[in-house]
């Protein structure tokens, strides 16, 4: 006996509203999701596109750089005069000594920086204020820690999960040919999945790396779109082909 699944078009209309509805939400999320990746890596290396290096320097941090250089080649590029940057650039090359800070940095820092670099301004950004706190972001940069990989890699791991396991059951009720492509739509974001979050780790240890991150990423986002598209048209503007249900009843078999 074959095994069969239910075409869209055999589902109740409640059914078919919930997906659609559910479909809306992911498609709006995953826009999101494309915006926030954007603005956590693109221009860190003084580009503006996104491009691997970002994602390099992201993971595996900046060989040549510190995290006040990336951020200051990157988004804190525009809250100083570039001579003043590059005072900070030659101070940063020269292994930042000490003794130059309360001359000719901090009083840059002072008046371009500490406004939103200090505890009672924003909490959660590295303080500017004193030599101490400064020497925190002028260490060699080092990428993203390793602790707080693992903490984003589960969060990853188990929402997308959760995201494709509900896109993947609905697009099942799709008629895909051939049988095959469909499982191969199903599979792939999963298996993207496990490569982008390794690859976040491996860059680390080599930075070509970088590019299985892109290139899971970019799977993705065509198995996204395919699901979504597909189940989305099958739902409402599409019927089965007749010679299908003619040969098969009204319930017709359709393996995969
Ligand atoms: C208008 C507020 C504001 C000013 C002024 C500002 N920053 Fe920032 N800074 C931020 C915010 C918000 C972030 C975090 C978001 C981001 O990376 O875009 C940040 C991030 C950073 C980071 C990276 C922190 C990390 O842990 O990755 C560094 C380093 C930094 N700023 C240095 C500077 C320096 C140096 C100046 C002065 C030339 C400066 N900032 C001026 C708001 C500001």
């Amino acid at each position: 006996m074959k095994s069969r699944f239910l075409h869209f078009q055999y589902l109740p209309m409640s059914l078919r509203v919930l997906f659609s509805m559910v479909l809306l939400v992911f498609g709006t999320g995953y826009l999101m999701a494309m915006i926030q990746v954007w603005e956590s890596h693109a221009g860190k290396d003084g580009k503006p596109m996104l491009t691997a290096q970002d994602l390099v320097i992201s993971y595996s941090g900046n060989p040549d750089g510190t995290k006040m250089e990336t951020s200051l080649r990157g988004p804190m590029a525009d809250m100083l005069p570039a001579e003043k940057r590059e005072v900070i650039f030659t101070w940063l090359h020269n292994k930042a000594p000490a003794e130059e800070f309360d001359a000719k940095i901090n009083p840059i820092l002072q008046e371009h920086c500490v406004a939103c670099h200090q505890p009672d301004a924003n909490p959660h950004l590295p303080d500017l204020r004193t030599a101490d706190a400064v020497a925190k972001v002028t260490a060699k940069d080092t990428g993203m820690n390793i602790v707080t990989l693992v903490r984003v890699s589960h969060i990853h791991l188990f929402s997308i999960t959760f995201i494709f396991f509900i896109l993947g059951f609905i697009y099942t009720h799709a008629y895909v040919r051939p049988a095959w492509f469909k499982c191969v739509v199903l599979a792939t974001p999963f298996l993207s999945l496990i490569v982008d979050v390794a690859a976040w780790y491996l860059t680390k240890v080599w930075t070509g790396f970088a590019w299985a991150v892109i290139i899971g990423g970019a799977l993705y986002g065509v198995a996204f779109t395919i699901m979504w598209v597909t189940s989305m048209r099958q739902m409402w503007f599409y019927k089965l082909p007749q010679d299908l249900i003619d040969s098969e009843g009204e319930l017709p078999r359709m393996d995969g």
